[in-house]
């Protein structure tokens, strides 16, 4: 009886070791693995029909059909098989006229809302069956992976009767690759679309991407650099990138470009790229009609201009609404789009004039743009005004431009927040970006309302993502969360940091509730603890601002013309960015949020030395002295970062062994990358501010 059971015990080991060593195989699928349910989960979905209709023919519902076959009986262990007749029950794929004429008097009163789709129980030809349906096919596809994701959560599907709608039409991924194959700060490899100044031969890993992209609801993908190479206008590349568009479009997925505003000099051949010059415009038509022809569904372009070096419409006196306005008038006959980016600044600040301020940039040169930009001109603003620091407060251009297209641009790509060497989840950062109330007179405020405002023909979510050839996308497999959450957020910006992750957790390591728990309180409390130990009380760039964006270095940020100043001297630290003593930045904001940030007493801890230049010795509202607070949190912070292996250790047996063993070796390396830091800034806090701890831990040596 004993070896019976041991026998019995060895072969369910085995069994799951195999389902968990599976686990480990498909990297590249990301979350969408559809990781066998537990058989309790599972039961529920014993009377999923086992037919699938699909009624029409195209690529994108081919598509569609062929996750419905591959997801389900991996899932559930049902299988189910393609049908060319409803005659029985069976789940049916089909745009809403269609589904119409299968179904006549089906309401379609709610269901014109581009890319929304409806999801329902219908008889057809008097059988009971599960109905896909969307005004569009890309509505459909965007169904079905809702359908699925129900699936991975354990949701009943009993009598489904559901409508979604993207809460904003614009659902952007940038990636910043470069045509010699590199990506600007990409940390998962070497660009999926181009090596060598060339589009790749083999795009297999380009056609993978865009079905991730496709299952979180992401329309479009910019495929090159922000710091645009003027020869992706070349003819000759235009062709090679039509193969690049070629495999998007089976996902519904659309291309875009980044470009440079000094092409029509630079590779057109003309003596000038003076935006109001009739030859540039017609330069810019023709350049446009030429895309179209190659790719008929061609996007839009991306513009980084005056910014960091690159050219803009200031070589010419023209503003950056008639350098927007040329190219979208181009665009314009063929429904593309412009995205302007806001992200404008001087980067040779003089330092030493107190008044000078970078975060004041985006506001000061576009404020006065509103309404002169073009119906098909968007400006894509990031979440905050210096550049995806840790921490910054939203940028005060949201509360402004009350008449042009706006879109948030998040960075999903971790430049200033680890580089996916640490983990920092950023979905409750831009949670609470997003529901950050601007308090404008008429309502409806908060920078997701703004920036979904169904009052202008386009406004949205455009992420940096700068996923490469790396197995698991962004080089490491707990990073994937941002790029999930980004598209989740973008769908539906009310879903809570918790919901998302646990919707991304569940569908990448699957449904043990340990696991689960586990991996989602990580995620949750990664970026508060990143913060602690990096950056705290809003104080800007300690990061090394000059080099690698990611080691200590805050006097890296002072003294130079970059403008991420600090401003820390012996006698205290932050910016004064008030209107009665500073640089008056905070009068950038609407009145009421001037009056939470402009006095000390009601300026919050977080963004403090964001705001206001203290003394070290100022008492925060938690009752500590910042430089306290500085000694505190880091010490704190490097704890927790330890403590993330011991919590990371009790998964072992619980997920495959080779992510256990790569996820943990990289919770160790946090580990010591905490420490680094603590001791490098609370060794510099010290240094400048000449208090020891309270605690003991720093400056004691040297009392001695
Ligand atoms: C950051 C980043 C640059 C990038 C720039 C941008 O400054 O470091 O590499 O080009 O943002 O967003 O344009």
């Amino acid at each position: 009886m004993r070896s019976a059971l041991s026998r019995l015990a060895l072969v369910s080991f085995a069994i799951a070791a195999v389902a968990l060593a599976a686990q480990a195989s498909n990297n590249l699928d990301a979350w969408l693995r559809y990781t066998p349910l537990s058989p309790e989960i599972a039961k529920p979905y014993e009377h999923l029909p086992s037919k699938i209709v699909v009624v029409g023919e195209s690529p994108i519902l081919k598509n569609a059909e062929n996750e419905l076959l591959s997801g389900i009986p991996k899932m559930t262990g049902r299988t189910l098989v393609p049908s060319s007749a409803i005659d029985g029950s069976a789940i049916v794929l089909a745009t809403l006229k269609q589904a119409q004429i299968l179904v006549p008097g089906l309401s379609s009163s709610h269901h014109s809302i581009a890319d929304g789709f409806w999801i329902t129980t219908v008889k057809i030809h008097r059988s009971a069956c599960l109905l896909i349906t969307a005004s569009d096919e890309r509505g459909v596809l965007y169904g079905v992976f809702a359908f699925l994701r129900k699936i991975t959560q354990g949701e009943s599907l009993a009598h489904i009767d559901e409508i979604q709608h993207p809460a904003a039409r614009i659902r952007w991924i940038d990636q910043w690759d470069n045509l010699n194959g590199s990506i600007e700060r990409g940390y998962g490899g070497r660009s999926i679309f181009f090596d060598n100044g060339k589009v790749r031969d083999d795009l297999t890993r380009a056609g993978q991407y865009a079905r991730l992209l496709a299952s979180i609801g992401i329309t479009t993908c910019t495929i090159n650099n922000v710091n645009a190479a003027p020869q992706v206008l070349d003819s000759d590349f235009i062709a090679q990138v039509r193969r690049i568009a070629d495999v998007f479009r089976p996902w519904g997925v659309q291309l875009s470009f980044s470009v440079d505003l000094s092409s029509p000099k630079v590779i057109g051949g003309l003596d000038t790229f003076e935006p109001l010059d009739v030859k540039v415009a017609d330069w810019w038509r023709k350049k446009a009609d030429e895309i179209y022809q190659e790719i008929p569904d061609f996007a839009g372009f991306v513009v980084k201009a005056d910014s960091e070096g690159r050219s803009g419409p200031s070589a010419y006196g023209r503003t950056h609404a008639d350098a927007a306005n040329v190219i979208a008038r181009a665009l314009n006959p063929h429904g593309g789009v412009v995205f302007y980016r806001a992200f404008v600044y001087n980067h040779h600040l003089d330092w030493r004039n107190l008044k000078n301020d970078r975060a004041r940039a985006a506001y000061d040169n576009f404020h006065l743009l509103d309404a002169k930009f073009d119906r098909n001109v968007i400006v894509q603003i990031k979440n905050g005004p210096i550049d995806f620091q840790v921490r910054e407060p939203v940028s005060p251009l949201f509360g402004d431009l009350q008449s042009t297209n706006k879109a948030i641009e998040l960075q999903i790509t971790q430049e200033y927040t680890g580089q996916q060497k640490q983990l920092c989840f950023l979905v409750p950062m831009w949670k609470e970006v997003l529901d950050f109330d601007m308090h404008l007179p008429h309502g409806h405020s908060r920078v997701k309302d703004i920036i979904s405002r169904t009052d202008k023909p386009y406004s949205g979510f455009v992420g940096v993502a700068n996923v490469g050839l790396d197995d698991n996308w962004l080089g490491s497999p707990l990073a994937l969360a941002n790029l999930y959450g980004f598209g989740r957020l973008a769908w539906n910006p009310d879903l809570s940091s918790q919901q998302v992750i646990d919707e991304w957790t569940r569908q990448t390591f699957g449904n043990d509730p340990l696991v689960v728990q586990t991996i989602s309180k990580l995620q949750l409390e990664s970026w508060p603890v990143y913060e602690s130990y990096t950056g705290p009380l809003g104080a800007g760039t300690l990061t090394n601002i000059t080099g690698n964006h990611y080691d200590p270095g805050p006097e890296s940020s002072e003294e130079n013309g970059w403008g991420q100043w600090h401003r820390a001297d012996h006698q205290g630290i932050g910016m004064d960015r008030t209107v009665a003593t500073g640089t008056g930045y905070i009068g950038q904001y609407p009145a009421q949020v001037q009056k939470m940030y402009e006095p000390l007493a009601s300026c919050p801890d977080n963004l403090l030395l964001f705001f206001h230049h203290v003394p070290w010795t100022y008492v925060l509202h938690s009752g500590k002295t910042v430089i306290q607070h500085i000694y505190d949190s880091h010490y704190e912070g490097a704890e927790r970062a330890q403590d993330f292996i011991v919590r990371w250790q009790n998964l072992a047996g619980h997920i495959d062994e080779v992510r256990y063993r790569d996820i943990l070796s990289r919770f160790e390396f946090q580990a010591g990358e905490a420490i680094k830091w603590r001791d490098a800034i609370c060794t510099w806090a010290y240094r400048m501010s000449g208090i020891p701890d309270q605690k003991g831990r720093v400056g004691t040596a040297d009392r001695r």
